[in-house]
């Protein structure tokens, strides 16, 4: 039994542990509801660990419901049908539970569902996000069943536009949970090419956090150690499920990467997220391909940034060191090396091209993502080569 277990007040209300799971009608009544909508993905409301929940919250005392209309990568209708289901049913809150996707869902549920106008007027850009009634956002606690967005402890909420295939951030300093339980035995039963690329997606929010070049010491710290973690530690929870360990600090990891990631992401985020809009590919999974590539052409910017890394992961050779262990970290855990893995090919590039340049990520990257270099760093990951 892992004795990796802690409450924490940064940069919310978080309790960590194995089997804290059963502290989530607590956790509910402590965020002020009784009637809690849990929010899922469809996949995951078939599991035990969701029945689970909602036990735990009727023996509590609770009158939960459960919206599980949620795919991968969700869209719109995802979400104004779960606000429907919400004022409806008369909830008091959201449980957010599950992957990015159940997550992202929920918390924009308890966002949405007191607000009038929609949900594109809260895009991430500029102080949009004054523009909402912050009085009517509904209590939201957070339950992560993967390790990778951190969204848990996020301000922001992922959803696809389908009229214009873009994934838009929908942020609001409110949306940010009032109570987290990171209970890594909910993620013990999570295939090994979802544990891997959830666990690349905390892995590219560290690096390119870290790699930004906005000014943010605190956020660079975390993502250090956050990276450190994934290291050690995503090799053996792909290999091993069951070592509770390797989860709990991948949990960890994951909810460091989106706690760092306020100091900025980069390119990564900015090509993977027209090619998860196109294609519905995996998001982390997505990351995880064009990590390596995205490393070699901000090379001339980051190159001892990157070498103070290395030597604190104690990795020998500085850039170059960090590059082949990135490679061989990829390798060992089943992402592919070029986009023909994620079935993507190059007939659409240049639309590709042409939205990572104005993603809201690409101001973080640290050399400027010009629409010719976008394309340099998108055909390199389509050959394999650098
Ligand atoms: N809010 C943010 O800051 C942020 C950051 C990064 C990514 N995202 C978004 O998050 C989404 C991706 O999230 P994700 O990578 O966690 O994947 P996901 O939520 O889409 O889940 C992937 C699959 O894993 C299954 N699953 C989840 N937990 C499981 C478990 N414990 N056992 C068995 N199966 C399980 C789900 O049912 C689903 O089929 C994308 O939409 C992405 O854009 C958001
Ligand atoms: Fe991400």
């Amino acid at each position: 039994m892992t004795k990796l277990v802690a409450n924490w007040s940064y940069p919310t209300a978080i309790r960590f542990g194995a089997g804290r799971i059963v502290e989530l009608a607590d956790a509910c009544k402590a965020a002020g509801m009784t009637q809690p909508l849990l929010v899922t993905d469809f996949g995951l409301a078939k599991l035990d660990i969701t029945a689970r929940a909602l036990d735990i919250m009727r023996e509590g005392g609770l009158t939960p419901g459960i919206y599980s209309e949620v795919r991968p990568n969700p869209v719109e209708t995802n979400l104004t049908r779960g606000v429907n289901v919400f004022r409806a049913g008369h909830h008091d809150g959201v449980v957010a539970f599950g992957g990015g996707s159940g997550l992202d869902t929920g918390k924009l549920i308890a966002f949405m569902a007191g607000q009038k106008r929609p949900v594109w007027d809260f895009e991430d850009i500029g102080d949009w996000w004054t523009r909402a009634d912050a009085e009517r956002i509904a209590p939201i606690v957070a339950v992560p069943t993967t390790a990778g967005t951190g969204s848990e402890v996020g301000r922001a909420g992922v959803v696809t536009d389908e009229a214009t295939h873009t994934k838009k951030v929908i942020f609001h300093p409110k949306m940010m949970p009032r109570i987290v339980i990171c209970d890594p035995e909910l993620t013990v039963g999570m295939p090994a090419v979802i544990t891997a690329g959830t666990g690349m997606d905390a892995l590219a929010h560290c690096l390119e956090a870290y790699c930004s070049d906005f000014y943010h010491p605190m956020a660079a710290g975390i993502a250090l150690e956050g990276m450190r973690l994934v290291f050690e530690n995503l090799p053996k929870a792909v290999k091993n499920g069951k070592d509770l360990e390797a989860r709990a600090q991948m949990m960890s990891a994951a909810a460091m990467g989106a706690a760092s990631f306020q100091k900025g992401l980069g390119a990564i985020h900015s090509l993977s997220h027209p090619v998860g809009a196109l294609y519905d590919t995996h998001h982390g999974m997505t990351n995880g391909v064009f990590m390596p590539y995205v490393l070699v052409f901000n090379r001339s910017a980051i190159e001892p940034k990157i070498a103070r890394l290395a030597a604190y992961l104690g990795i020998g050779g500085g850039f170059d060191g960090f590059l082949q262990a990135v490679l061989k970290l990829r390798a060992s855990i089943g992402v592919p090396h070029t986009l023909e893995g994620l079935k993507v090919d190059g007939s659409r590039r240049d639309q590709i091209a042409e939205m990572a340049i104005v993603d809201p990520t690409a101001s973080g990257n640290p050399v400027t993502l010009t629409k010719d270099g976008a394309l340099r760093i998108f055909d390199m990951a389509l050959a394999g080569s650098f």
